[in-house]
């Protein structure tokens, strides 16, 4: 078995430390459990560590047994979005257990951070490291050299950095200052290239293709500055174009919604009696999850004038209020509950689940994660984010609105970022390892926070803005913003179809 299983990796062009193979051969079906891992892994080191395996083995091990290998033939998005009728009603599932949760990547209880620099250099070093190494391996980037080693009398070669200012020159060129562990490097594009289309923004790691045009001699940090690169090429982390799509074995549905904002005047009661009475009827009688996608009550002190605006004026009675609106949700059902930048909780991302004093009233089929959080459910990953980090992008990138989520999702997979810049208007808690790095890609990518609706499939991923369940503020009309509310967003994770069902009705 050892021999077959190094086979394989040798054939993949993958080394595996001896502990490690030894953790393979411990799997219930190692030749299964390396090659789904191959199959599944995107950027993995030259040698195979036991921390690499490690959580695959979590993932596989809550997936069941007989779940075919993903097909990755389905066809892509809109036309596979429909949405509910009355008619043709589902028969009830047999009662079937649980498919398997497992907690990915969530700050809960790991948090380390302090606010210090050291805590900052560590936190972005490691964001560089992970984006880095994503760049490189793209086929054109793999040769790329670090800031110090750029030379001059090359033609053409590529480097990597940390975007730590953008600029626009007098001469209408955009200066891009970067950084590596080796040096700083201002980075020109030319007024005329093509790549003034491309936004760059602070803190985002980019990889540049171009040419030096000359360094000064000397090793000091000034003459490591003094060189300027024109760039004819911007390489970004980005998603990869074959991905496939898991796909679990069990027929079953997952059910996503997001900014419930108990305790807000605004709430919509109606179309929530309405979700509960969908909830509870054979319509729904395939969904073993809910995701809330954070805003699970209004809060306090949110924004000034909010008091104005709430019907429950104290934060316990809020969580009270959820409890009680989610306890018609049958017990079969799984609730993931997620903090939003209304929640009780720290503002500055990641933020740990909402404390245990909040959670009274809930039942045993709640889990509280945090946001984001990476999880999987019978193997297919999910990464669930609020989305706060969506009001910095409608800022900077032309083009990115608040109607269409899907815009900022897509910036934020571009970059492999869900918060790119440090000093806007999402706070960040400097942790040692960058949370807000989207890795590995998931299957799925939800996020909420604008109080849209929306589903788009894109390179083997679904990305869902779940509706939120408050009407227009007053705040929201005085900006012209038009929610879509109280709206689910309903995928099946065997066949990756997805339904929309809507509680609007005629109660807004
Ligand atoms: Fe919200």
């Amino acid at each position: 078995m050892r021999e077959n299983v190094l086979k394989i990796l040798l054939d993949h062009g993958t080394l595996v430390e001896p502990d490690a193979a030894d953790f393979i051969l411990k799997q219930r079906d190692p030749l299964d459990f390396i090659r789904r891992f191959l199959e599944t892994r995107e950027n993995l080191p030259l040698i195979l560590t036991v921390g690499d395996l490690r959580p695959a083995e979590s993932v596989m091990r809550f997936a069941e047994p007989e779940a075919p290998a993903p097909t990755g033939k389905e066809p892509h998005t809109q036309e596979r979005i429909v949405t509910e009728t009355k008619a043709g009603p589902e028969q009830p599932a047999k009662a079937a257990p649980e498919p398997g949760f497992n907690i990915i990547s969530d700050v809960t209880g790991t948090s380390t951070c302090d606010g210090s620099i050291e805590n900052f250099t560590q936190y972005f070093r490691d964001r560089f490291r992970v984006l880095r190494r994503i760049i490189r391996s793209h086929a054109e980037m793999g040769a790329s050299v670090k800031i110090s080693a750029l030379d001059p009398m090359d033609k053409e070669s590529s480097v990597i950095g940390m975007v730590m200012d953008v600029s626009k020159t007098k001469n209408g060129h955009i200066g891009v200052s970067i950084e590596d562990d080796t040096g700083e490097l201002f980075v020109l594009i030319h007024k005329d290239s093509e790549l003034m289309e491309e936004t760059v923004l602070k803190d985002e790691v980019i990889g540049f293709t171009g040419r030096l045009s000359s360094r000064k001699a000397g090793g000091s940090q000034a003459d490591k500055k003094a060189g300027m690169f024109v760039a004819s090429a911007i390489r970004r982390p980005g998603i990869p174009a074959m991905k496939e799509q898991r796909r679990s074995s069990g027929d079953f549905e997952v059910a996503f919604m997001s900014d419930i904002h108990t305790g807000s005047s605004h709430f919509l009661s109606e179309s929530w009696s309405r979700f509960v009475e969908w909830i509870n009827s054979p319509l729904a009688a395939k969904v073993r999850y809910l995701v809330v996608a954070g805003d699970l009550v209004d809060g306090i002190g949110v924004y000034p004038g909010q008091e104005e605006e709430l019907r429950i004026h104290d934060i316990y009675s809020q969580y009270g209020e959820l409890a009680k609106l989610m306890s018609p949700i049958p017990e079969r059902i799984r609730v993931i509950l997620q903090p939003g930048n209304h929640d009780a909780v720290r503002p500055a991302e990641p933020q740990p689940a909402i404390h245990e004093k909040y959670r009274k009233g809930f039942g045993p089929n709640f889990t509280f994660v945090g946001n984001p959080c990476y999880f999987s459910i019978a193997g297919v990953e999910i990464l669930s984010y609020h989305g706060k980090s969506i009001d910095d992008l409608v800022g900077q990138v032309p083009g990115v609105t608040y109607h269409d989520p899907v815009l900022p999702m897509q910036e934020m997979l571009k970059r492999r970022l869900l918060t790119i810049s440090y000093g806007g208007k999402t706070p960040l808690a400097p942790e040692a390892r960058d949370y807000m790095a989207i890795n590995p890609v998931p299957d799925i990518l939800v996020t909420g926070h604008v109080h849209r609706t929306a589903v788009h499939r894109t390179s083997g991923m679904t990305l869902i803005n779940a509706s939120a369940w408050q009407s227009q503020t007053p705040f929201q009309k005085m900006h012209n913003f038009n929610p879509d509310p109280a709206k689910i967003v309903v995928v099946n994770l065997k066949t990756g179809r997805c339904r929309m069902v809507d509680f609007l009705g005629s109660g807004k």
